[in-house]
């Protein structure tokens, strides 16, 4: 166990209680990361010589280079977190930006940054593609649910502890002007040619929000350029054999890809993905989602979303598209689908028109249920509770269980992807996360294409392609066809 003391501590003498390597190294490159979690905070600190994290206890005030902090812990638990209070003004685990709850709570070694003695080194993020989720998106949204701010890239990287943005690049000088000026960035870290930025900048992390038409080839080039990991818009590509060779290359290169089918991050979808899998639900029997979208592109969001919830890959399908001339061609399009998952449980996606039940999914299993309503806005949750005819139980309403915080969907794509890079573990919404959304909804189409037959998974031809929506008049950034008053798909 740890000696704990009331009066001042370095990190040099961490270092050396605790068995670090290189006590100078740790000095200027180790850190504390906390969380919050009933309103304490945790803390935890990472020792490479044990490899493990050990627990900090005690009261004390801690020093690190020139500045000094002070943390005060009111309780210890044996052998888990420790809980303290502090002055969130003074915690040196984060420069700026909120604490992660507890279950994401991680310890990461800084590098030290040798330009600012004393600060820690950030990964440095760039932007490919500068518009809406590029850089805007966050300006279009009223109201949390499904999305809570930062939500797209510029803002999260601009507030994450973990990142710098360092450069920019969009095809259209206008795009690259406004995003510069928002994002306090030089114009000549902004850059026509992503090619270019990529070789200039060296970005650790680099977002891919340009629309789906272009995404394979510039994930292709930024693994080729040896960035750590890519944060990619959705729906990740437009094929099977696109989405096939990202996924080939970023494990040959050992570069993790998260797609942004950001309701992974949802701390409602996350309980109720919790609560099925706790056993708190019974046995999982079936998800339903209403979601009226075209399949590939907001499709992808509802697949994926189903298939978090619950924690089931899909053996084979029926669908049912929207014409029949819609599913002989390439375009996106609107359909039904009845999936059926490897664990038994059945899917049911309605992605035609839903009337009154705009995104909405249904968890239903033996002992309990949890509807998602309105798009995220209202979350349910039914047991069974003794009563009803027979005495054979009723399902009643009880309270869902409501987070202890929420960050920013954005902040938590990002400390996911951070995780990846540093721990080799998958992001929350991987490229294989992504490819299956993918290759769900062109098994729904091809059944329709046979007449209703069932289609297995994995799909044999890897040359099948949906042409998502989104890619409709993308030559033009969508802020420019909005003054030109042309329709744009969210
Ligand atoms: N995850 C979400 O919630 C969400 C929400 C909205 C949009 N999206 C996705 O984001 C993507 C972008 O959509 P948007 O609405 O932001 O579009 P947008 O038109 O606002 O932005 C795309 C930008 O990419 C630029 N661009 C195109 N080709 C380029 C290239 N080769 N190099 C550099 N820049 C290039 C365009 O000039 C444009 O500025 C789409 O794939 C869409 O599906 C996701």
């Amino acid at each position: 166990m740890l000696a704990t003391s009331d009066t001042a501590w370095s990190v040099r003498r961490w270092a050396s209680e605790w068995g670090w390597d290189n006590p100078n190294r740790a000095a200027c490159t180790s850190c504390i990361c906390s969380g919050l979690h009933d309103g304490v905070l945790d803390w935890l600190v990472y020792s490479s010589a044990a490899d493990s994290f050990v627990w900090l206890p005690g009261v004390g005030a801690v020093s690190l280079g020139q500045r000094k902090r002070r943390i005060q812990f009111c309780s210890e638990k044996g052998g888990g977190f420790i809980r303290g209070s502090v002055n969130w003004k003074n915690t040196l685990a984060y420069r700026k930006g909120a604490c992660q709850p507890a279950s994401n709570c991680r310890i990461r070694i800084h590098r030290s940054n040798p330009k600012r003695p004393g600060r820690y080194l950030m990964y440095r993020a760039a932007v490919i593609g500068l518009g809406r989720m590029g850089s805007t998106f966050d300006d279009e949204i009223s109201s949390g649910g499904a999305i809570f701010l930062p939500y797209c890239h510029a803002p999260s990287y601009a507030a994450s502890p973990y990142t710098e943005l360092v450069a920019g690049a969009d095809l259209h000088a206008e795009q690259g002007a406004i995003f510069a000026d928002r994002w306090g960035l030089d114009q000549e870290h902004i850059y026509g040619d992503y090619r270019e930025m990529l070789a200039a900048e060296r970005p650790d992390i680099v977002s891919i929000c340009t629309t789906a038409r272009h995404r394979a080839a510039i994930i292709q080039d930024a693994i080729q350029a040896g960035v750590k990991a890519i944060w990619a818009e959705k729906p990740l590509t437009l094929s099977l054999a696109e989405a096939d060779a990202i996924i080939e290359l970023s494990a040959r290169n050992s570069v993790a890809i998260a797609v942004n089918c950001s309701r992974r991050h949802s701390p409602f979808l996350t309980e109720a993905r919790r609560m099925a899998q706790s056993g708190e639900l019974g046995d999982i029997l079936q998800i339903t989602a209403y979601t009226e979208c075209y399949i590939s592109h907001n499709g992808s969001h509802a697949i994926d979303t189903m298939r978090y919830l619950v924690d089931g890959d899909v053996e084979w399908v029926f669908g049912e598209m929207e014409s029949d001339e819609e599913a002989a061609g390439e375009e996106d399009l609107m359909g039904n689908g009845y999936l059926a998952f490897d664990n038994g449980v059945r899917g049911y996606i309605r992605a035609m028109p839903t009337g009154i039940a705009p995104w909405e999914f249904d968890l239903i299993g033996t002992e309990g249920r949890v509807r998602s309503l309105s798009n995220g806005a209202e979350t349910q949750y039914y047991r069974w509770v003794p009563g009803g005819l027979r005495d054979e139980g009723l399902p009643a309403r009880a309270p869902f269980p409501l987070p202890l915080s929420i960050q920013g969907t954005g902040l938590s794509v990002i400390a996911d992807l951070v995780n990846a890079i540093e721990t080799g573990s998958d992001p929350r919404c991987s490229a294989e996360d992504g490819r299956k959304a993918l290759e769900i909804a062109i098994a729904m189409r091809e059944s329709h294409r046979q007449g209703g037959r069932r289609v297995d998974l994995p799909v044999a031809d890897r040359s099948l392609r949906i042409l998502s929506v989104e890619i409709g008049g993308d030559a033009v950034p969508a802020r420019v066809r909005r003054l030109q008053q042309e329709p744009v798909v969210a």
